[in-house]
C-alpha cells in the first residue's frame, strides 16, 4: 500500500478517473452515458473550492487506482457542471435516451437532475439553493456529501478504499467541516460493509438506499 500517493484530482487526472469510474461502475446510469460526459463530471470537482477530490496514484506510474469525490454544495456544483455543460450533455443525453435501453428506463429516477438542468440555463426557474437533488432521501442530510468513491477491482480488498477515505476525512476536518454523508444503493452490499467497518452510522435506509453520515 506504501506504493500509493493520495493526492488532490487534478485535471490531468481526469480522462484515468473516468476509465476508472466505467470499470467500478460497468452498469450505473452515469457510465451509460459514455466517456466525455464523465469527463466533464469528473473535471468539474477540480473547479469550486466547495468540491473535494482525491485520487490514489501508484509511484510506479501506473493508471489512477482509486478516487473519492464530494461536495459541500452539491447544488452548486450540479448547477454549475450542467450550465458549463448543457450544448453538450442536452444532445448527449437526447441521443442516449434513443440509443440504451439502459439509459430509457432510469432516466425517470433523474428528474430531479433534469430539472437541475433546466434551473441551471432557465431564468427565473430556480428552486431554493437548500433544496435536495434527490427526494428519495432523508430530509436534514448533513451538506458535505461524499459523492463518489472507487477502487480498482484488482486494489479491493487491500486497504487502499480506507486509506482513501481517510485522506478524504482528514482534508474535510482541516476545511473545518464537521460530518459528512453519502448514500448507496441496496443492491451494493460491499460497499455497503465498507462503510460499516469504517465507522460510518446509518441514518436512513429504505429499498431506495441507505444513507450514512460520520463525525469529522
Ligand atoms: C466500495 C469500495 C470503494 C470499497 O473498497 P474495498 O477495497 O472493496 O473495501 P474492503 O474490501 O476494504 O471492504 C469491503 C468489505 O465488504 C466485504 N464484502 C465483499 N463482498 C461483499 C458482499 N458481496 N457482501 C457483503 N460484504 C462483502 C469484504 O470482505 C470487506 O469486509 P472485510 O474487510 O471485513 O473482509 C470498492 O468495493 C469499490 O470501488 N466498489 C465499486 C464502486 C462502488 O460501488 N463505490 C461505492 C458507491 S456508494
Amino acid at each position: 500500500m506504501n506504493d500509493f500517493e493520495i493526492i488532490p484530482m487534478t485535471p490531468s487526472h481526469v480522462d484515468e478517473v473516468a476509465r476508472l469510474h466505467q470499470r467500478c461502475f460497468p452498469d450505473y446510469f452515469l457510465t451509460h452515458l459514455g466517456q466525455t460526459f464523465l469527463r466533464r463530471y469528473y473535471l468539474e470537482f477540480c473547479r469550486h473550492s466547495t468540491d473535494y477530490a482525491l485520487v490514489a496514484c501508484c509511484k510506479t506510474g501506473d493508471p489512477v487506482a482509486g478516487v473519492v469525490v464530494g461536495s459541500a454544495d452539491a447544488q452548486a456544483h450540479f448547477r454549475s457542471l450542467y450550465r458549463r455543460n448543457m450544448l453538450l450533455f442536452a444532445p448527449l443525453v437526447g441521443w442516449r435516451v434513443i440509443v440504451d435501453s439502459t439509459i430509457r428506463r432510469a432516466i425517470w429516477q433523474r428528474m430531479a437532475h433534469l430539472r437541475a438542468a433546466a434551473r441551471s440555463v432557465i431564468p427565473g426557474f430556480r428552486k431554493p439553493a437548500s433544496a435536495p437533488l434527490s427526494d428519495k432521501g432523508p430530509k436534514n442530510q448533513c451538506p458535505m456529501r461524499l459523492l463518489g468513491i472507487a477502487v480498482a477491482p484488482e486494489y479491493r480488498g487491500s486497504g487502499l478504499a480506507a486509506r482513501l477515505t481517510e485522506c478524504f476525512e482528514t482534508l474535510l476536518r482541516q476545511a473545518g467541516h464537521p460530518r459528512v454523508g453519502l448514500s448507496v444503493l441496496p443492491e451494493n452490499q460491499r460497499a455497503i460493509a465498507f462503510y460499516r467497518k469504517t465507522g460510518w452510522q446509518v441514518t436512513h435506509a429504505s429499498e431506495a438506499g441507505s444513507w450514512f453520515e460520520k463525525d469529522l
